[in-house]
This record gives structure tokens, sequence and C-alpha cells, in this order.
């Protein structure tokens, strides 16, 4: 699909049939929509810290959140969240080893979020998560059905907010560029879960080119590098104000697109170059 510049009449085609068989045509169609741009990687990158900082606590009210209620709690003995037989041995408290191992996944995943969002290797992993969640991994599968993955986010995307928006010493600017940019991200990732529990395209389930053998025998992989993403150098405003410097000149991220300074082969990094959207909708 080319979502190159069109006259203001004619609408931008989008490709059905590649929206189900193509991750990377999906991914372009719903960055595009969203209007993922260089503004919101960059807010990504210099505000990787803050995201940070918050990991411990997200983590922690989404597991005190999902023990709170038997459909989900049951889902950590059974992997399912269909089968509503009480577990034989009494329900997992927050304080249990495996909740504390399953929040180390959790971590890993939020710490990953913090990374590059210009290559494909980052949208596949938020898919293969999307997957994992669906039934449909042959190996041990897990069946959590998409009430709870979609309040989950929504719970997610709650706490971010809140969070963000009551930050000390960031100014409103960079609140709101964090906010858009990581919600934007949510929503795609939320769209991940939704789409292994709808029926839209089902006719091209055989041609769904994302879905290698592995996948599909389960295993997120390459949790080493979850550890080692680059941490941000930026302070906050407090201290950039008190240093009379603009907080972006800090940055260790470029000012514009970082995919421009790697080879990326993630075919939408241009999509980063466009410039950013403000809705002004309070403007008037
Ligand atoms: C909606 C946001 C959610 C995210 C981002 C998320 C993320 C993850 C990740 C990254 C893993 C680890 C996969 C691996 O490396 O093998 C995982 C596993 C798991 N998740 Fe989720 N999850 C979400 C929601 C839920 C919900 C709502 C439930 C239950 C109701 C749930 C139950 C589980 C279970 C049981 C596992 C398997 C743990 C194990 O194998 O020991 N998840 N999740």
């Amino acid at each position: 699909m080319d979502y190159g510049l069109k006259s203001a009449s004619e609408p931008m085609h989008v490709d059905r049939k590649l929206l189900y068989t193509s991750l990377e045509e999906r991914i372009k169609y719903l960055h595009h929509f969203l209007d993922f741009n260089s503004s919101d990687v960059e807010a990504l990158m210099t505000g990787s810290k803050y995201i940070k900082q918050l990991i411990p606590a997200v983590v922690n009210l989404v597991y005190k959140k999902l023990l709170e209620y038997d459909i989900t709690s049951r889902a950590f003995h059974t992997r399912t969240t269909v089968i509503e037989t009480e577990p034989e041995e009494d329900y997992l408290h927050e304080e249990a080893p495996q909740i504390k191992r399953r929040k180390m996944f959790l971590r890993w995943y939020l710490t990953r979020l913090c990374q590059d969002p210009t290559t494909m290797e980052f949208w596949r992993y938020l898919n293969k998560v999307g997957m994992m969640h669906s039934g449909q991994v042959r190996r041990s599968p897990l069946n959590i059905e998409y009430i709870h993955l979609g309040v989950c986010m929504a719970y997610i995307q709650d706490i971010w907010i809140e969070a963000m928006m009551s930050h000390p010493h960031l100014s409103l600017r960079r609140k709101i560029a964090l906010v858009r940019a990581v919600n934007k991200i949510l929503w795609i990732q939320n769209d991940l879960f939704a789409r292994y529990h709808v029926h839209d395209g089902d006719e091209f389930a055989d041609e769904m080119s994302e879905l290698s053998f592995d996948d599909r025998e389960g295993y997120l992989g390459d949790k080493k590098i979850l550890g080692s993403s680059s941490s941000s150098s930026v302070d906050d405003d407090r201290s950039s104000i008190s240093s009379g410097v603009a907080p972006s000149t800090h940055s260790a991220a470029p000012s514009s697109n970082p995919a421009a300074s790697k080879t990326s082969v993630c075919p939408f990094a241009e999509l980063g170059e466009r410039s950013s959207t403000e809705t002004k909708i309070w403007a008037n």
C-alpha cells in the first residue's frame, strides 16, 4: 500500500486482504491512521526514562487487578478463562513465586515498549504477545478471552495517563507528547490482541504470512535483549529549566527520525518522517 501524497479528493487505497495477510501492511495502516510519526518516536526515546520509572508500579497494579477476580486469577492456574472449574489448589496471591515470575514477564514486556519502535522487530514482538494469548499456540496454549485483554489494556492506559499527567516536573508539552505516543502503541497492541479474537478476514487465514512455525509453537524468544534497552540521558523539565537548556538539546536520541541513523529494515520507518499533527482541539 502506498500512503504517499494524494489529491484531497482521492482517498488512499488500502488493500483489505493485506491487512490480514501481512503484518507489515497492517502496522503501516495503523501507523498512518493514528499518525504515528517522528514526534511520537522522539517523545518515546527522550521519555523512556519516565516510562521505565513507572514499570514496577504498573506491574504490581496489573497483577493485583488480575488476581482480584476469579475468572482472571484462574487463568494463572489453568491458562484459560474459558473453563470455569475451580482450581484444585488455593488461588494465587501477589507474593506467590509463580506470580513473581509472571510479573517479570510483564516487566520485560513493558521494558520492551521503551525500545526503538521504528524497527519491525518491535511490532512483531507485540504481535506475538497478541497471538500467544489467543489459544492458537499449540504447545501449552494460553487462551485469554478478549474481554479480559481489552480491559487490561484500558487499565494500563488509565494508570499511564494518570501517572504521566500528574508528574511533578515535566512540562505539559512533554506530558502530552508522551501520553499520545504511548497511547498509540497501546492501541496498536490492543489491535494485535483483538485480531486473534475477531473473525474478520477469516477467509484469508491460510495466507497469514507472518506466522512462522516457531510462532505457532509459542514462546516469545529473545528475552535477553529486553534488559539491555538504552536509557535516555534526558533529564526532567525541572533540571532542564534550572540549567536553562531546552530538554530536547540534552537528548541522546536524534531529534529527527532515529531510524535514519541505523540500518532499519522497517518498511514504515519513513512514516516517522511525516510531520506531527496536533488536534488543536482547544484552540478556539
Ligand atoms: C492486556 C495486557 C497483557 C499483556 C501486555 C500481557 C503480556 C504477557 C507477556 C509478555 C507474557 C509472557 C510471554 C512469554 O514470554 O512467554 C504473558 C504471559 C501470560 N499472560 Fe499475559 N498479558 C496481558 C494480559 C493478560 C491477562 C488479562 C491474563 C489473564 C486473565 C494474562 C495471563 C497470562 C498468563 C497465564 C501467561 C503465561 C505465564 C506463564 O507461561 O507462566 N495476560 N502475558
